[in-house]
């Protein structure tokens, strides 16, 4: 398994290229099912996720080709396309290990009438349920079974009636199922309380653009008009706004200046807005957003929650920022049960964090020391990352195919702005 190590100390200084953001691709990629026609997504970007997608989409009769890019371009054009299903299966093998493939239950069920989809089971952070994606899916029509370890779902007549649903928890995916069953349902569909994240907006955007008929996109009610089909669209995925948001922590933490090539500011309100309790100076410019720090961070309080709250993905890699920091910061995690796998792996390097149950409190200390460190989960991983980068020493993170699904070319990105940073591959 390949091995990050970073002797830390650099100042990060220059450009860093945002990719696309993971979690809007991990759900326009399925899209593709819902037409028999090409979906070409550009800026897709080149991470571990988005290729298991890819491999599960083949799986369903969907075809992929990517175009060729240069080595030194970030980022892919991909077009698929689902001239017949071959498949209406997720298997529990590949869902167990990309749990973003119950993404697929909404398109096959708007698609086909029908899909077996695996359940996900947890994960690191969470037991991560996906009783809001059937609740939902049954309100559009669909009949749901559950028989070892797999949903069974079907729409009675082949097709969705579409319905009314109103979250009692705000879900991401769970909205992006529904919308995605909504829109082929012979009927018109609202969901409310749904979620609003930036990804949201970019699976409505493309869905608009294949044809389908959305109102609300961008608020907590989405209106639905099913159409017979859709055709087929050119979409380009948009900037990943928790990759810029990591490498903003790793500026701060080591006193740099970088500019976020390509991320947007309206998309990470409160991410900015928690930097700049920090003491970063963050701007907008033409091309991105600038991030600078001088000195160490101030004290914060965050608490996650939904967009347009403070991002639970943001959570680990903040509170990496606030170990360096002046006083005492306090982070509570509202989103997942269990999301401070990081705590224990920061702990080697020097910091004083305190977990209680839902909450943490980072004691900011002089200095980090680079130590062994092992890679638990995404977001945990950038964490240990980011100490990493200002700790004394070395600091070798292991795992890193977690990195990997989130992160794309992350030594070669922080190579570029002056971090001492290879990856080592075990073979
Ligand atoms: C998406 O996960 C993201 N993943 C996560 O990013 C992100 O942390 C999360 O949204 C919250 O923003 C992708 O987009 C691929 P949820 P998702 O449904 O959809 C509970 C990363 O690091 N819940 O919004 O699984 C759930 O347990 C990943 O990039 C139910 O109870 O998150 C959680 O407590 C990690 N029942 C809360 O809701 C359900 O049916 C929010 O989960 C569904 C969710």
């Amino acid at each position: 398994m390949d091995q990050i190590v970073i002797r830390g100390g650099q100042r990060l200084k220059g450009r860093i290229p945002i990719s696309g953001a993971k979690n809007a691709a991990l759900t326009l990629l399925p899209c593709a099912l819902l037409t028999d026609e090409p979906l070409t997504l550009r800026n897709l970007p080149r991470l571990a996720d988005v290729d298991g997608f890819g491999h599960l989409l083949n799986q369903l009769g969907c075809s992929t080709t990517i175009e060729g890019s240069r080595p030194e371009d970030f980022g892919r054009v991909m077009t698929a396309r689902t001239t017949t299903l071959t498949s209406t299966v997720a298997p529990y093998d590949i869902v167990r290990k990309m749990r973003a493939s119950i993404l697929v239950l909404g398109p096959l069920l708007a698609r086909a009438g029908e899909a077996t989809v695996s359940l996900p089971g947890g994960c690191a952070i969470g037991n991560r349920p996906i009783d809001l994606h059937l609740k939902a899916l049954e309100a559009l029509g669909a009949e749901i079974e559950l028989a070892s370890g797999y949903v069974k779902a079907s729409a009675p007549g082949g097709r969705l009636s579409g319905g009314k649903f109103t979250f009692p928890v705000v879900s991401v995916g769970a909205t992006e199922n529904a919308v995605m069953a909504a829109v082929l349902a012979n009927g018109s569909s609202i969901l409310e309380n749904a979620a609003r994240e930036p990804e949201i907006v970019d699976l409505c955007n493309c869905l608009v653009a294949m044809g389908a008929q959305i109102d609300g996109i961008g608020t907590e009610t989405l209106t639905i008009e099913g159409v017979d089909r859709l055709h087929g669209a050119t979409y380009r995925v948009m900037a990943d706004r928790i990759e810029a948001g990591s490498y903003a922590c790793a500026a701060v933490i080591t006193q740099g200046d970088v500019e976020l090539v390509g991320a947007k500011a309206s998309e990470m309100e409160a991410t900015l807005a928690a930097l700049r309790e920090a003491g970063a100076t963050v701007e907008e410019t033409k091309a991105g957003i600038r991030v600078a720090m001088d000195g160490r961070a101030e004290p914060v309080t965050l608490s996650t929650a939904p967009y347009p709250g403070f991002a639970t993905d943001m959570q680990a890699q903040f509170m990496a920022m606030a170990t360096l920091g002046k006083g005492a910061s306090l982070f509570t995690e509202t989103i997942f049960e269990n999301r401070y796998m990081h705590v224990p792996e920061l702990a080697r390097m020097g910091c004083d964090i305190d977990v209680r149950g839902r909450s943490a409190v980072v004691r900011g200390v002089d200095s980090l020391v680079g130590a062994p460190v092992m890679a638990t989960d995404l977001r945990a991983s950038m964490s240990l990352i980011i100490a990493g980068l200002a700790a004394e020493g070395t600091t070798e993170v292991n795992r890193v195919y977690h990195l990997d699904r989130g992160y794309e070319r992350l030594e070669e990105k922080l190579q570029a702005v002056g971090a001492d940073i290879e990856r080592i591959s075990a073979g």
